[in-house]
């Protein structure tokens, strides 16, 4: 059994420490939603070392938020002992002006909306969920600098943005004297490791923007589950989620995911503790954002912690062998692949990191 000591790591450039694993809210708090459940898992990150936990307002049209901001009112936590972070762009108003945007309006109405289902007057990090590229740049800038600057996030970053949409962020806020992005959140694990490789790594190291990543399993398929066809009450069993099963199905990265297993028994470890222990290994990423339905899962992906430690050199490259950097098979939801979404990582021309490339801890 492998026993967690949680990391903290500084968010880029910023003071701020979160923890090495964190726990996010998609699907698990409100298509497969039960508060009691929400609870028990919200406390068994809390003990684990957990910091930052994660939601944004497209999750279930708001309901995750508002779960998470009663989970929090209810275990009684101190206020300035977590990190919370949501995202915008989504929108949960049905009229024009207050979905897929980033458009002021919208920008303004949305926290103020999110504050109250999370039952908070601040966020520490705010993040733009998608681009936007039917507003002005120029605009989301001064809309998310203001919002810092009323006190209603401490923090505001990008999620799903190319490296060049960031840097000319970084140049409007540096112009007009605003406050920059520091963060962005980008889907990474060993089936998508492009957008944290290569795009990630090179503006952190640039320019000091801090990363967090999304779906280390997935959505579950690093864990082995869907081997045999789907299970009952998995996500991809979720009404809504169907467009999830070829990739989840996929027989060929079924088969890699078996041979990974093999190499997790080697530790004592399961599939998924491995693959969310790799995702730790980048030495550019903050924080590895998991998902969890149960305490059980939960329990099992929080000692991913204790097994990246032991991930020696050969072990990687192991995994580089089956699942090389390339192979990119992104997960992201229909909504994020809309016309409103990035047209797809682009080539800085900058050299790629991967975890065996780096020693580790
Ligand atoms: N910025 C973005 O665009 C973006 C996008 C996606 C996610 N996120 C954030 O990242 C968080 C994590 O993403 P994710 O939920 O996709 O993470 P994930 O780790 O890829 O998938 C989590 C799901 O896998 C299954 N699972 C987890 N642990 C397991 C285990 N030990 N054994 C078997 N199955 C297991 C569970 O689903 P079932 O039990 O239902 O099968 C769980 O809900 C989200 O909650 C959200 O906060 C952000």
């Amino acid at each position: 059994m492998l026993k967690a000591t949680m990391d903290y790591r500084r968010l880029g450039q910023a003071g701020l420490r979160v923890s090495a694993l964190s726990y996010g809210t998609w699907v698990t708090f409100a298509e497969q939603g039960d508060f009691d459940r929400a609870l028990q898992c919200l406390d068994i990150a809390g003990r684990a070392g957990v910091n930052l936990f994660d939601t944004a307002d497209a999750y279930g049209n708001g309901e995750a938020e508002r779960l998470l901001g009663l989970g929090f009112e209810t275990l009684g936590w101190d206020r300035a002992a977590y990190v919370l972070a949501t995202k915008l762009f989504v929108g949960t108003r049905d009229c024009v002006n207050m979905r897929q945007t980033l458009n002021r309006k919208y920008l303004l109405q949305g926290i103020e909306d999110s504050l109250q289902r999370l039952r908070t007057d601040f966020v520490d990090l705010l993040y733009c969920h998608r681009p936007d590229p039917h507003t002005p740049l120029e605009e989301t800038v001064w809309a998310m600098s203001d919002i810092v600057a009323r006190g209603k996030a401490l923090y505001w970053g990008t999620s799903g943005w190319s490296p060049a949409q960031i840097l000319e962020a970084c140049a409007i806020a540096e112009r007009h004297h605003l406050r920059k992005p520091t963060m962005e959140q980008s889907e990474y694990h060993l089936l998508a490791r492009e957008r944290i490789e290569r795009d990630g790594a090179a503006i952190h190291r640039d320019h000091g923007i801090g990363l967090t990543t999304w779906s280390p399993l997935a959505s579950g398929l690093l864990s082995g589950k869907y081997a045999g066809g789907i299970p009952a009450g998995s996500r991809a069993a979720q009404r809504g989620f169907a467009w999830l099963q070829p990739r989840l199905c996929d027989a060929a990265d079924n088969r890699r995911v078996q041979r990974m297993q093999a190499v997790a028994q080697r530790f004592g470890a399961s599939a998924a503790q491995l693959a969310i222990a790799w995702c730790t290994c980048h030495p550019a990423v903050a924080s590895v954002t998991l998902g969890a339905s149960s305490p059980a899962q939960l329990r099992e992906n929080l000692a991913a912690i204790a097994l990246a430690p032991l991930l020696d050199g050969d072990t990687l490259r192991e995994l580089d062998a089956l699942f090389p950097a390339g192979a990119a098979a992104s997960l992201d939801t229909p909504t994020n692949t809309s016309t409103n979404a990035p047209t797809g990582a682009e080539n800085t021309g900058t050299s790629t990191f991967s975890p065996s490339s780096f020693s580790l801890k």
